[in-house]
């Protein structure tokens, strides 16, 4: 089938960008990015570019040549549905916060909503393609809904992950290490494989294209965040290790990731690792093999995640033993609170844990990121519900100015690895700050040699 119109219900991290990338390699092809969300498609409409909610490099500069041409944004869900030949899934799929799996399996509500959605408007066959990261054998649930609900039209799913990492959303997109598609091994799935092999083959190599069946698409997915995450708790367990034994972590990484076996990539200790999707996927891995019974399979996942809770802990409990077992009410600034540099999520950003506890020792937080807004740092505090956003907003304030946020601190704490931070003037920051001044690096970001000589107190994970 000569794909010509594709529907994306979900304007999110994915969603936005992914389909922005297919819009700008395939004039031919009509994308429409829907989403209930109605301020979220307001501001991917937003006449300046820059305003798009979602910061990526290199982003608007694509939305701003395709957009209005063949890629749109709307909130008509049902117009987009009608008219699509393959409709993209790439709505969230969060971690269960009740009921049976609360804390560990994914919350499929959205998906499930999506595929009644499409089951009622459909009239005409169409490919429905898994772009959110769902459980193994979710297909299934999805064909029964379609397939029992649906206008006795034909649908075809595909799972089609995402690979993409937030803040090199573009070049991951432009340039993937691969595309995989999961599809159905009969006739008509395989056609359908081959409709959505054509549209990535506008730009992707064939060679990068690997088909498979729907359930190792779906696991395949799960596994390699899983393994990705994997690398993180292991340097970081070394980092732990290090700091007792005057081993340097930095140092052990380059070392080990000279073997061409084990890579130099994904070695770099930090204060742990957040975002919206390794800590939920590990999580929903660990449930699945519950479910199947598979208990030491469970717990050995289950390890990644509790070394990463592990290091944020540690990081937090260092900053307050250093300052002489006693943070309250000294001023303690925070560089960054995105879960990475180069983007402007804080899902899952170590920064809040890190926060939280140093708040709960009576704190007071100052916050400088680049990319976060004030309202939505206390919104990720007051998530998790520790305190009243009273007693969140009394103890934590941010700044649009660096040098203004680290004025009369007693400690600097790096949580994101921003690459102005590496260039700001350290002397002036030193000489504004309490005596003796700390810098707390959760990010091994800075030049320790540099901030040592300016007479700061400086540690770094790991060393
Ligand atoms: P997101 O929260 O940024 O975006 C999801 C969007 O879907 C939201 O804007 C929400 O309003 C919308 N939505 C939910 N239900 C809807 C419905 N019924 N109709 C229309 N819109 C609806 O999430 P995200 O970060 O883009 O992640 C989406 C999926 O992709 C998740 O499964 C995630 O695990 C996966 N993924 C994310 C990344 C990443 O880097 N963020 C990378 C790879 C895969
Ligand atoms: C990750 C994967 O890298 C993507 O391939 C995947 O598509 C995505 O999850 C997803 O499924 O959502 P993302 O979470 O956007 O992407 O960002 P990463 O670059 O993987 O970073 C995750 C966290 O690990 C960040 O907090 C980062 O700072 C931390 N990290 C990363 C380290 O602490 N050390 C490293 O060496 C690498």
């Amino acid at each position: 089938m000569k794909i010509t119109k594709i529907c994306c219900i979900g304007a999110g991290y994915v969603g936005g960008p992914t389909m922005a990338v297919i819009a700008q390699k395939c004039p031919h092809i009509q994308v429409t990015v829907v989403d209930l969300n109605k301020e979220r498609i307001d501001a991917w409409n937003d006449t300046d570019t820059n305003n798009i909610p979602i910061y990526e490099p290199g982003l608007s500069t694509i939305v701003a040549e395709a957009r209005g041409r063949n890629l749109f944004f709307s909130t008509n869900v049902e117009q987009a549905i009608d008219e699509a030949q393959i409709i993209f899934i790439s709505v969230n799929t969060p971690t269960k916060t009740y009921g049976k799996g609360k804390g560990m399996a994914a919350d499929l509500k959205y998906i499930e909503l999506c595929a009644r959605q499409i089951a009622k408007i459909a009239k005409d066959n169409k490919i429905v393609v898994e772009k959110s990261t769902l459980p193994v054998r979710t297909a299934e649930a999805i064909k029964s809904i379609l397939d029992n609900t649906g206008n006795g039209v034909q649908f075809q799913i595909l799972s089609n992950p995402e690979f993409l990492a937030e803040g090199t959303a573009v070049t991951d997109l432009l340039n993937p290490d691969r595309i995989l598609i999961g599809g159905d091994e009969s006739i008509e799935g395989q056609k359908a494989i081959t409709s959505l092999v054509d549209v990535y083959s506008n730009w992707v190599s064939k060679d990068k294209i690997l088909t498979t069946n729907v359930w190792s698409s779906e696991l395949s997915k799960l596994t390699a965040n899983a393994f990705l995450a994997q690398r993180i708790s292991s340097i970081n367990a070394m980092s732990e290790l290090c700091e007792k034994t005057g081993a340097n972590i930095t140092e052990v990484a380059d070392a080990i990731g000279m073997d061409s076996r084990i890579g130099s990539k994904f070695l770099k200790a930090s204060v742990g690792f957040g975002g919206s999707c390794f800590q939920k996927d590990i999580l929903n891995l660990v449930y699945i093999a519950k479910s199947y019974g598979l208990n030491e399979v469970a717990d050995y996942w289950e390890q990644i995640i509790i070394m990463n809770d592990h290091q944020k802990k540690r990081f937090s409990n260092k900053i307050i033993q250093t300052l002489y077992n006693t943070v309250a009410d000294k001023k303690i600034t925070f560089l960054g609170w995105a879960f990475k540099k180069d983007t402007n999520d804080t899902r899952e950003s170590a920064a809040i844990y890190v926060a939280n506890d140093l708040i709960s020792e009576q704190a007071k937080i100052a916050v400088y990121d680049p990319k976060v807004s004030l309202k939505k740092i206390l919104a990720d505090l007051d998530y998790l519900e520790t305190r009243t956003s009273v007693e969140n907003t009394n103890s934590l304030t941010s700044f649009d100015n660096p040098y203004e946020a680290c004025k009369n601190a007693h400690a600097i704490a790096i949580l994101t690895e921003w690459d102005e931070f590496k260039d700001y003037d350290w002397q002036k920051i030193y000489d504004s700050m309490q005596k003796p001044a700390f810098v707390f690096d959760g990010r091994n970001l800075l030049n320790s040699q540099q901030l040592k000589a300016i007479g700061f107190v400086y540690q770094a994970i790991g060393s």
